[in-house]
């Protein structure tokens, strides 16, 4: 769950130069677009700039002089000079927007095909939600940094400077007696704005934990339920809530500081610049049109110092988050799935020889391991939880490979086989069935275009699944929930099967997938399997014996070692381990 903390995000810098170096290429389509905004926004100061000066010449020119025509003239120069900065500013951030948007798409559907490629091993190590929120919110706090913040940041400290030198050009003293407070307001923004940060952010790490924690309850919800846990459940809630609203109060506390802060600098420079100014006016040493053109100077020149520090807090963010997405990028994928010999079928047999196998290499879960698999045979593998069962299939499916020994397929090593080719053969069908949203149909045929009406005639003959379709309301095409909330686990099991037989693999396996199913489909589950292994190599990994009495040989696995192997009869004569699961487990299902 620390995870979801993402204190990082407190300690992150503002700028680092070899993350936005790494975040260019995706910039590369866009440059011309990029280019334009910057076009957009030198235009966008210089208009800006120079509208004060239109307002002081329409003064000098027109009002002082009584010249009605000339002040006409600079009023609608004034117009027409904010109209071009209303189109010029409205260009600039659809443009900003478009980019955003564009690298934003190429930067999701980049992680996406990236996370495609990991190995499970990263699954094994990695929260659903984290995965979730890099391909989503950080993946657009990374572009906002170009699609707003970059630029609209060069565009406000443009202004500034624009606006500083002008004053000081027009008249250095009363331009330098309009920038006296600015270091000081800088230095004041600046402390309040770092604390702002940090307190934001811990809002924000405060907020992440009650999401997760809520997520994990609404999940949990019938655990919940079953256990009374309400009271608990929200004391705890309570606790995170309470914690996030104290957060969010001291955050809030220096914020309504900010905005009043900026005002009051504005409020003393405006007076120095009025009295000073006025005085300047007095002594005939400017015009009044200067002076107006200054207070309107000054008036602008605070808007870009609140913009730059709104905007600081996304650089920090983006560079957080473009930290986060690029550990992710560096993950490195599973080695070409393509890559290896095309494994085009079995011929005599599969053997396992003094197989070793070990997730994390301070625990060894499969130890010497050595049996063999003769081509169309149908092995049962039974075993304690934890024995190594569902790793055995892994390995077989290529999802990790081993450490000591080999699997041999007609006597070549697993590994050389391409893994794609692997699991085309290889069909595993798990204990859990993942079910998409869409129809059960979408779900059968996983694979976009692979509907074939035969076949689907045939795998609903073969599976015996009329009945079991009429009761949907739409039938085959009843759109199923996440996760297949809305049909029965006998349902979800009938599509897994219904999955491998769509997919025909050579080979195939087996993973308890018979243990989570009620009774009302259990016979027709029975009939299923049989259906399935029948003219297949299978390897069936069982919980009831039902499953296993129809197979050739069961191998029987004890702390990730073969302890014993025979037939049922044999192995039950035999007293041993087998016998004491048998009375364990496969004695009750078998009366029931
Ligand atoms: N992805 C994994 N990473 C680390 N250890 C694992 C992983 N999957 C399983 N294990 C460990 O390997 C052992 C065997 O697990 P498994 O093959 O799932 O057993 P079975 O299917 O027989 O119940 C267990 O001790 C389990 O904790
Ligand atoms: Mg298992």
């Amino acid at each position: 769950m620390e995870d979801y903390f993402n204190e990082d995000d407190i300690k992150a810098p503002m700028w680092d130069t070899g993350l936005v170096r790494r975040m260019l290429p995706y910039l590369q389509n866009w440059r011309p677009h990029f280019l334009v905004s910057v076009l957009l926004v030198l235009a966008g100061t210089a208009v800006q700039i120079s509208l004060p000066l239109l307002l002081g010449r329409a003064v000098d020119l027109g009002i002082k002089v009584q010249n009605q025509k000339q002040l006409l003239y600079y009023v609608l120069l004034y117009a027409v000079g904010h109209a071009t900065f209303f189109v010029i500013l409205a260009a600039r951030n659809w443009l900003l927007q478009y980019t955003g948007q564009q690298v934003l798409h190429e930067l999701r559907t980049h992680l996406f095909s990236h996370i495609q490629k990991l190995p499970i091993s990263f699954f094994d190590r990695t929260p659903v939600g984290r995965l979730v929120t890099r391909i989503t919110n950080d993946v657009a706090t990374m572009a906002e940094l170009f699609s707003a913040a970059l630029i609209n940041v060069s565009g406000d400290i443009c202004v500034l400077i624009g606006i500083g030198l002008m004053m000081l050009t027009l008249h250095w003293k009363l331009g330098l007696a309009a920038l006296l407070a600015s270091p000081m307001l800088y230095y004041v923004v600046w402390v309040l704005k770092g604390k702002m940060r940090d307190t934001f952010r811990l809002a924000r790490a405060k907020l992440a934990m009650l999401n997760a924690s809520l997520a994990e309850n609404v999940s949990g919800m019938s655990v919940i339920h079953v256990f009374n846990q309400e009271t608990a459940r929200e004391a705890k809630f309570d606790e995170m809530n309470t914690s996030l609203r104290e957060a969010e109060l001291t955050s809030v506390f220096y914020n309504s500081f900010f905005s009043p802060v900026v005002t009051i600098f504005s409020a003393i420079t405006l007076a120095i610049v009025t009295t000073y100014g006025g005085w300047l006016v007095s002594t005939g040493e400017i015009s009044i049109g200067l002076l107006i053109t200054f207070i309107a100077y000054t008036q602008a020149f605070f808007d870009p110092v609140r913009q730059i520090s709104e905007q600081i807090s996304v650089f920090q963010s983006a560079m957080a988050s473009a930290e986060r997405v690029f550990g992710l990028l560096d993950e490195a994928p599973e080695p070409d799935l393509e890559s290896g010999r095309e494994f085009k079928g079995l011929n005599s047999e599969i053997e396992f020889r003094n197989l070793n196998f070990a997730y994390n290499s301070d625990k060894q879960i499969l130890k010497d391991l050595s049996f063999t698999i003769k081509k169309g045979e149908r092995i049962a593998v039974v075993g304690h939880t934890g024995a190594g069962k569902t790793t055995l299939a892994s390995l077989l499916k290529r999802f990790y490979d081993y450490q000591g020994g080999q699997i041999l397929l007609d006597g070549v090593d697993l590994r050389e086989f391409s893994r794609s080719s692997l699991r085309r053969r290889i069909g595993l069908i798990q204990q859990d069935v993942n079910i998409f949203s869409g129809t059960i149909l979408d779900n059968i045929f996983l694979e976009e275009g692979s509907f074939d009406q035969n076949k689907l005639d045939r795998i609903i003959s073969e599976l015996k699944m009329e009945s079991l379709i009429d009761k949907l309301p739409q039938g085959i095409t009843t759109p199923i929930f996440e996760r297949g909330s809305n049909i029965s686990a006998g349902q979800r099991q009938l599509i897994a099967f219904s999955r491998a037989l769509a997919s025909d693999p050579e080979i195939l396996i087996l993973d308890e997938a018979t243990s989570s199913v009620d009774s009302e489909t259990e016979s027709i589950i029975q009939r299923s399997v049989q259906q399935l292994t029948s003219s297949r190599t299978s390897l069936i990994i069982a919980h009831r014996l039902s499953t296993i009495r129809n197979c050739s040989r069961i191998l029987v696995l004890h702390n990730g070692r073969l302890v014993e192997q025979g037939t049922h009869e044999e192995l039950l004569k035999h007293k041993g381990h087998y016998q004491k699961l048998y009375e364990l487990q496969f004695a009750e299902g078998d009366r029931a």
